[in-house]
């Protein structure tokens, strides 16, 4: 395959000398992966040598006092990566003999290891044709084949994965992995790519079209707000409910709903029943009970609705004015016909 064959071909001649690349053994491949997330060679490089120096195997990682470990990580960022490599150490000299697990299905069980290092792993140092993909892939796979799907959208995380296993020398699977990751890191480059002297490009689509400063494609995440909703199922002794027009902007406007009473977080009974909302609703006696034991979480765009309906038997109440058995006429958000429909259901 030309692409996988070039990218091989570009490796053998321009390859990183890196320490790690001069050994098969996943324990230091293992650190040099894990050192190397969210870090760049430059940096991790002196750390992965210190690392070895003082944890020269896995049983020394594994004896070593977390405040140790810890130490040495120390100005690496992003702690729970050394806090998880000390956690499997002890796991693979303890209950694994020291021997490290040695395939993809096996090695992404440790703790701190996901699909990227499991597939690095498994294809440096066992030869399973396990496809890497880490920001230099995207991009290289998304220039060269011009793909627009955002890269950390779930369908574009899905996709790559599948092209890049299609793309694998399955003979060479450790050194294609490396291949395209180094390709990325030195000549496909986020800024100023090298593409004049690039050997793919008389078939890369980005060159052809112009696109490689737009790609790869990032979708904006947007923050997600959460919110909690208590609504309040008022019965009366007489079959009457309170259901209100939702009113202002915002979710649901001009659609009705059971009383709202909002809060900061999930309320229990007694939470509820102290808040000045439900004082004021229910001046007079009631009896509540939780309706849904677990939460419903509501997905909307920009918010997750955590809900809980509650069910209030009272036996008066001035606002209940809507017979029970008129409840299906009123326009009502899906979250609610929902509801509705398990109450009809239950009973
Ligand atoms: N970045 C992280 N691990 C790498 C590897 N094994 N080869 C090239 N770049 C990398």
């Amino acid at each position: 395959m030309k692409f996988s064959n070039t990218l091989i071909y570009w490796y053998l001649q321009n390859n990183r000398e890196l320490p790690w690349r001069k050994t098969k053994n996943p324990y230091f491949i293992w650190l040099s992966e894990i050192m190397l997330q969210q870090t760049r060679v430059a940096q991790g490089l002196s750390y992965y040598l210190k690392f070895t120096s003082s944890f020269p195997t896995v049983f020394d990682l594994a004896n070593a006092d977390e405040s140790n470990v810890l130490k040495m990580w120390q100005g690496l960022g992003y702690y729970s990566r050394a806090r998880n490599l000390h956690y499997s150490a002890k796991i693979i000299a303890n209950e694994l003999n020291g021997e490290f697990p040695t395939t993809y299905k096996e090695i992404i069980k440790l703790k701190g290891i996901g699909d990227y290092t499991a597939s690095a792993i498994a294809s440096i140092c066992f030869n399973e044709p396990t496809a890497v993909v880490d920001g230099n892939v995207y991009r290289v796979l998304s220039r060269y084949y011009g793909i627009n799907t955002p890269i950390n959208s779930t369908k574009g995380i899905k996709e790559f994965k599948i092209l890049a296993q299609s793309l694998i020398d399955t003979e060479q699977p450790g050194t294609f992995n490396q291949a395209i990751m180094d390709f990325g890191a030195l000549h496909c480059k986020p800024q100023n790519p090298l593409c004049d002297s690039c050997p793919l490009a008389d078939s890369c689509v980005a060159f052809e079209k112009k696109l490689t400063k737009e790609l790869p494609i990032k979708e904006k995440k947007i923050k997600i707000k959460k919110r909690f909703f208590n609504f309040m199922v008022v019965k009366t002794a007489d079959n009457n409910t309170i259901i209100e027009e939702r009113k202002g902007k915002g979710i649901w406007q001009g659609l009705y709903q059971f009383p709202l009473i909002e809060s900061n977080k999930n309320l229990n009974k007694e939470d509820l029943i102290d808040t000045d909302n439900f004082k004021n609703l229910f001046p007079d006696e009631t009896t509540i009970s939780l309706f849904n034991s677990k939460e419903i979480v509501h997905k909307l765009s920009h918010q997750h609705l955590y809900t809980q309906f509650w069910i209030v038997e009272t036996k008066k109440h001035k606002n209940a004015t809507t017979p029970w058995h008129n409840i299906e006429d009123f326009p009502v958000p899906i979250l609610i016909a929902n509801f509705l429909q398990a109450l009809d259901t239950k009973k």
